[in-house]
């Protein structure tokens, strides 16, 4: 890859500073900027804000041992060209010097001229003094893993210390880009001499019947069949939803947190002919649905509702199965989503497995007896899981547990656990209940 321009650094800070200062998604914000750059530019651009935010609780803590005091709120855009700097020359290997001279220019073009000597300083100090520095930032573990020290103590409570390793290094990895293909139009099979064909290579993830992993940085339109809507791009972990939902030909279903629509397409390329509700309270989400799925050639009916408002949705016709994909803390996909480390707070989770538990008791009730519900999260904490489950069950007596007869992920007191890096996709987990 070729080295940053003055343009992609540029853009680069003004997108950290929206995500660590605004809590603005980096995904939504480099989706938006991407779409008038070419291949390249857009990969460059991605490299660096993906890595700077990945790295940026290591990054940061280089900072503090730097500067004499922390620097204000508003030079959050002074901070984040000092982590991008170091990401640069510790992650990219862009030469020492180039970066110091580059970035220090920079703070004119952010009309910060008082930085400039800053910038200058703390850059040459790191270099001179960079390798006692790193063993001082480095013995303290949650900096090491980048991580903010709630996440880390949360999963090592979780886990235990072997396991929880292995998640924080898959948490740092970049994620590979897995498709889902669309069943409806070809098989597997087929999709993967198609690849072959146009010298792109690719294998099979371990989990996923319908998943290809696809080596090397294609961008998703570039690869064949992107227009005809032959794939979906979903990690193999993610693929499992739709699949132990498996819906039947002639079945009333309810996707019901269903934005931006990965599952509900992978519903109806397993079943085409299902009665299909899909439900978000998120409206501009929601659009993403629409849009996703007409490239597939799918439609479905949508709804945009708060779910756990039933009179405002439900007419009162029960479903034979429900997926709810429930909002969570996404600490599973830290490596796909790596600005969540930065949006999530430790606060957040009591909020989430409030709302969680609200949405399995509201959507219990629109289940037909001997129907099921898969609860899904992209969670790794037992809070948002098996502790959500275990407390449904106590408490609601017509319900009860499926056995998910699997060889992936853990088996858990209740559903199962896919940690970071196991079978090398995503952290979820699944739970499937039933109606007496
Ligand atoms: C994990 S995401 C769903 C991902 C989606 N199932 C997919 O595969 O593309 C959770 C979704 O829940 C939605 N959501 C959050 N609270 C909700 C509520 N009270 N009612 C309905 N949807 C809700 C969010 O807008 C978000 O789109």
């Amino acid at each position: 890859m070729a080295d940053a321009t003055v343009n992609d650094r540029l853009d680069a800070i003004r997108m950290l500073t929206s995500v660590v200062r605004d809590g603005k998604s980096l995904g939504d914000l480099l989706r938006a900027r991407q779409q008038s750059l070419n291949v390249h530019d857009a990969a460059r651009l991605q490299e660096l804000t993906y890595g700077a935010i990945r790295w940026s609780y290591r990054l940061d803590a280089i900072v503090n041992e730097l500067l004499d005091k922390p620097l204000r709120n508003k030079d959050t855009d002074v901070k984040v060209l000092l982590w991008q700097a170091l990401y640069e020359m510790l992650y990219m290997r862009t030469p020492d010097y180039a970066v110091v001279n580059s970035y220090a220019a920079l703070t004119r073009n952010l009309k910060k001229n008082w930085a400039r000597a800053l910038v200058n300083g703390s850059l040459r100090t790191f270099l001179r003094t960079r390798e006692d520095l790193l063993e001082r930032v480095d013995a303290n573990t949650p900096a090491r893993h980048s991580l903010p020290v709630w996440f880390y103590d949360a999963v090592i409570a979780d886990w235990g210390k072997e396991k929880a390793e292995a998640v924080f290094a898959a948490g740092n990895q970049k994620a590979p880009l897995v498709l889902r293909v669309n069943q409806q139009k070809l098989s597997r099979d087929e999709y993967m001499t198609r690849l072959e064909a146009a010298g792109i290579e690719a294998s099979f993830p371990v989990l996923g019947n319908h998943a290809v992993v696809v080596q090397g940085g294609s961008r998703i339109d570039t690869l064949p069949g992107f227009e005809a809507g032959h794939f979906s791009v979903q990690d193999s972990a993610a693929q499992l939803a739709a699949e132990l939902v498996s819906p039947a030909g002639g079945e009333r279903v309810l996707d019901a947190c269903a934005a931006p629509g990965g599952k509900t397409g992978h519903l109806l390329e397993l079943a085409p002919d299902i009665d299909l509700l899909a439900l978000d309270n998120d409206k501009r989400r929601l659009q993403r649905v629409n849009e996703n799925l007409s490239r597939l050639n799918l439609s479905v009916q949508m709804q945009c509702a708060d779910a756990s408002a039933i009179q405002q949705w439900w007419d009162g016709r029960e479903f034979e199965a429900v997926l709810l994909d429930a909002p969570c803390s996404a600490l599973g996909v830290v490596r796909r989503h790596p600005d969540i480390r930065r949006l999530r707070r430790h606060t957040d989770i009591d909020n989430l497995t409030g709302l969680q538990r609200q949405l399995l008791d509201t959507l219990w009730t629109t289940v037909a007896r001997g129907g099921r519900l898969v609860y899904a999260t992209c969670s790794v904490l037992k809070r948002e899981n098996e502790e959500v489950i275990a407390a449904f069950l106590a408490d609601t007596a017509d319900a009860s547990e499926l056995n998910i007869d699997a060889d992936w992920g853990l088996a858990c007191s209740h559903g199962r656990q896919i940690l970071p890096g196991q079978h090398d996709s995503d952290g979820f987990y699944y739970a499937i209940l039933q109606k007496r």
